[in-house]
Parts: structure tokens; sequence; C-alpha cells
């Protein structure tokens, strides 16, 4: 299932951040700002169950998450989501998983995992703001279930048509939430219009 969120704050931010000229402090603010938008939409169809609230009034029912949050950025870019989140859901714990693409196959390659041990219970939200040929994205899902894990979403900034494809495809158990659609990959791989290079723009690691 996927899930174009759309909201004007979002749209305003997102063209900001696209901009080439866009410094890497401002670069850093508008991902996490607008990650933090997302988590209403990417968190609507998490289950609760009643619990038993004592006001200072009166006992009543109220309603709790049902399982944990386990938030996944994948190495290095998902980082710049990570604060978004965590603003809102801070009680998460966070998992991470180090996936680089290389640059000429294009196919990711895993080089760090780390995770708490209830991945199996819990509701597990990956982060990553590039879906461009969907590689990073399904080889994390696919280490994520490899350990256990079962109730997976993943959460962009842009995603392209071929990832959404790839991912659909290979985890089609797995909602995709994502702003931004855009239209195509260039023959090396990154996404148009894009924005460029994410984890590169969040870190100031742009080669001149
Ligand atoms: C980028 C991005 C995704 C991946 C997307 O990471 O953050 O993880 O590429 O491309 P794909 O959908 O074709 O796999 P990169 O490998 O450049 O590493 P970085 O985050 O360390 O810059
Ligand atoms: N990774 C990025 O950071 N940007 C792209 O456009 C594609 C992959």
């Amino acid at each position: 299932m996927n899930y174009h969120i759309q909201h004007p704050v979002i749209d305003d931010r997102m063209a900001r951040l696209r901009q080439q000229d866009c410094p890497t402090s401002q670069f850093r603010t508008y991902v996490q700002e607008i990650a933090q938008m997302m988590v209403p939409d990417v968190t609507a169809n998490l289950f609760t169950l009643p619990t038993q609230v004592q006001t200072p009034l009166e006992i009543t029912t109220g309603r709790k998450l049902e399982r944990d949050i386990i938030l996944v950025p994948i190495l290095r870019a998902g980082l710049g989501m990570l604060e978004g989140f965590l603003r809102l859901l801070p009680e998460s714990s966070v998992a991470h998983i180090g996936m680089a693409r290389n640059e000429n196959t294009l196919d990711p390659e895993s080089y760090y995992f780390n995770a708490p041990v209830n991945l199996a219970d819990a509701d597990i939200i990956v982060l990553d703001p590039m879906l461009a040929t969907g590689g990073s994205a399904s080889a994390a899902i696919s280490e994520l279930k490899k350990r256990g894990a079962k109730h997976l979403r993943f959460a962009c900034l842009v995603a392209a048509p071929e990832g959404l494809e790839r991912l659909n495809s290979d985890h089609s158990d797995v909602p995709v939430y994502y702003p931004a659609l855009d239209s195509r990959l260039n023959e090396h791989g990154y996404i148009l219009p894009g924005l460029g290079d994410a984890g590169d723009r969040i870190f100031g690691t742009v080669q001149g």
C-alpha cells in the first residue's frame, strides 16, 4: 500500500529543500521538520488497546499503543529524519542499519546492523529520505524480517516510481509513506528532479 502524504506546509518545505543553494544547516532543519510532519500519517493506523486511567477526579478508559515502536534510520541519510520522528514518538527505541549504495552497480552493500531484541513484537518504522531504485530499502527490510520483524512500514521524503514498484513487489506487506513522488531515475540512479545526494547534503560532505 502506498500513501502519498499531502500537506501545504510539507510542500513548502520540500521546495526549499530541493533548492540547489539550500545550506546544510537549513537542509537538515527542513528534513527534520518534514519528517516530524509526516508522523501523524505514518502512525495513523497503529493499533491501540484500552487502558484504565485514574484522572484527578475519577477512573476512565483511555487508549494506549498496542506495541512498542522501533525507528530504523538507514545510515547515513535516514539519520536526518530520526529527530523529527523522535520528537513525537520519544519513547521509541532506535535500530541502525548501515547500507551504502555501490555507485557502479547501484546495489546496496550492508555494513552495520544494531537492533533491539524485540523486533518481532514491535511496530517498526524504517526511515530513509530517498527511495531511488529501492534496493537499499528492500535490503534493509529483508534484514529486519530475517531477524524476526513482522510489523513494518517505510517512510521516505522523495520516492521514484522505480523504487516504489520494487518495494511493493519485494515487500507487498510493507506500506510506504512519501510526501513527494518524483518522475524517474537518471542513468546514475539519481532521482529526477530529486534533491541530489541526501546524505551528502545532510552531513555537509558534498565534494566540491
Ligand atoms: C542513499 C539514500 C538511500 C539510497 C537510495 O544512500 O539515502 O539509502 O541511496 O538509493 P536506492 O533506492 O537506489 O538504494 P547512500 O547509499 O548514498 O548512502 P548515504 O546515506 O551514506 O549517503
Ligand atoms: N540517493 C540519494 O541520496 N539521492 C538520489 O537521488 C538517489 C539515491
